[in-house]
């Protein structure tokens, strides 16, 4: 039973990760740690999700982005604290491994899977939606069958065939609130046959194959790439700050706060979303040049810039557009959409946002091999998990296996 509670002490664990280190690149710096985390925060949430969020609470919505940020700010400092204390790469498994013993350490060991490969297969999908949007914005239409997951199909083509059995119409149905379920009857439908119907989710695939094999191929080579990606997004995060300040309407500004503070605290699962990833950074300290002093500034580096981000972003759009227009899924290419001098801004921030997940994508790539990485060293999982590629100095293993559970 103590067995169970076994505790590591700093120095032990300080002298195996010593021992270990020495086949990774230590190649980080305090820029390429923001860089990394800006990439994993500025997502999805602030180009999707903050639409709902904007709709319930209105304009006051930038207070849940402060308050939020001040909850996230002292997870950041406990992060910040322990990153200094054990800078190895288990992030919060090795934490609680220090503070609480072997089988807490186990249990948020396998709960960090839920933010990375269990986060990540999220993204791959809405990734891919995004992207066939994109496409089809461009004229190129991606055969139904190739852009969703099989039993999705499935569940979609019983429901409409049920339904025309019943003696509906498509035509019907296509006026019904259950639209949804056409594409999803049709890409069952004509699917190719090979004994079953090939329905695959080709895009989602594909992103997963691709940034896999970056995380494989190296750090350097993967902050990089989600370097350029930062710069970009930021850049068209300012872009949109900047161009929509002059369309701003005062009088969208009021009321304020139109739903009370209930109407603000219902978007709080949307705007906690929007600051998820700050934390992964810390699964990189065996790979920074000095993480005691660079991952403490890195993650509050991160989360003061998108704060400020997002609270600028939340009063351009509400400023922009009343708020109770904003219950959509692409809020920020919505909002210029609808300025007839802009709508040449609203393909460049849908293709943003497709750039702006896949650089999420990367650094829970990244997260969650090293976490596995570090079980294995404990003896939690086969050792296969923290064997170091030769060359690319990765956990190569950990980092296939992380693509194989995601794809
Ligand atoms: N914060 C990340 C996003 O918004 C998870 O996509």
């Amino acid at each position: 039973m103590s067995q169970l509670f076994r505790k590591k002490s700093v120095e032990s664990i300080l002298a195996e990760s010593a021992k270990n280190t020495t086949t990774m690149k230590r190649t980080l710096g305090v820029r390429d740690l923001t860089g990394f985390g800006i990439a994993a925060i500025v997502g999805a949430g602030i180009f999707s999700t903050i639409g709902r969020a904007s709709f319930e609470g209105g304009p006051a919505v930038i207070f849940l982005f402060i308050f939020t940020a001040i909850a996230c700010g002292f997870t950041a400092f406990a992060y910040a604290e322990f990153a200094s204390l054990v800078p190895v790469s288990g992030s919060a498994y090795t934490y609680s491994y220090v503070a609480f013993g072997e089988l807490f350490a186990w249990v948020i060991g396998w709960a960090l899977i839920m933010e990375y490969a269990i986060g990540n297969i999220v993204l791959a999908i809405s990734w891919s939606d995004y992207f066939t949007t994109l496409l089809s914005g461009m004229g190129l239409h991606l055969p139904e069958w190739m852009t969703m997951d099989y039993f999705t199909a499935r569940e979609g083509f019983e429901f409409v065939s049920n339904e025309l059995a019943k003696g509906k119409t498509l035509e019907g149905i296509a006026n019904s609130p259950y639209a949804q379920e056409i594409p999803k009857y049709l890409a069952f439908k004509d699917a190719p046959y090979l004994g079953f119907n090939l329905v695959v989710d080709i895009p989602a695939l594909i992103i997963t194959f691709l940034i896999t094999a970056l995380v494989y191929r190296g750090i350097n080579e993967s902050r990089k790439a989600s370097n350029a990606m930062v710069v970009l997004k930021l850049a068209v995060v300012l872009l949109v700050i900047v161009v929509g300040a002059f369309y701003v309407n005062p009088d969208n500004w009021n009321p304020f706060a139109p739903n009370g503070v209930g109407g603000v605290l219902a978007g709080v699962s949307s705007v906690f979303y929007a600051y998820i990833g700050f934390d992964a950074i810390s699964t990189t300290a065996e790979e920074c040049k000095d993480p005691k002093r660079d991952l403490p500034r890195g993650i509050f580096a991160s989360i003061i810039i998108c704060t400020v981000l997002y609270v600028l972003i939340a009063l351009v759009i509400t400023g922009m557009v009343h708020y109770s227009e904003l219950n959509v899924g692409d809020p920020l290419a919505y909002v210029f959409d609808k300025i007839q001098d802009l709508k040449w801004l609203a393909g460049i921030i849908a293709f943003s946002a497709v750039v702006a997940m896949a650089s999420v994508f990367i650094v829970f790539q990244i997260g969650q091999p090293r976490i596995w990485m570090t079980m294995s060293r404990d003896g939690l999982l086969p050792k296969k998990f923290s064997t170091i590629h030769p060359k690319f100095k990765t956990p190569s293993f950990a980092t296939i296996f992380t693509g194989f559970v995601v794809g």
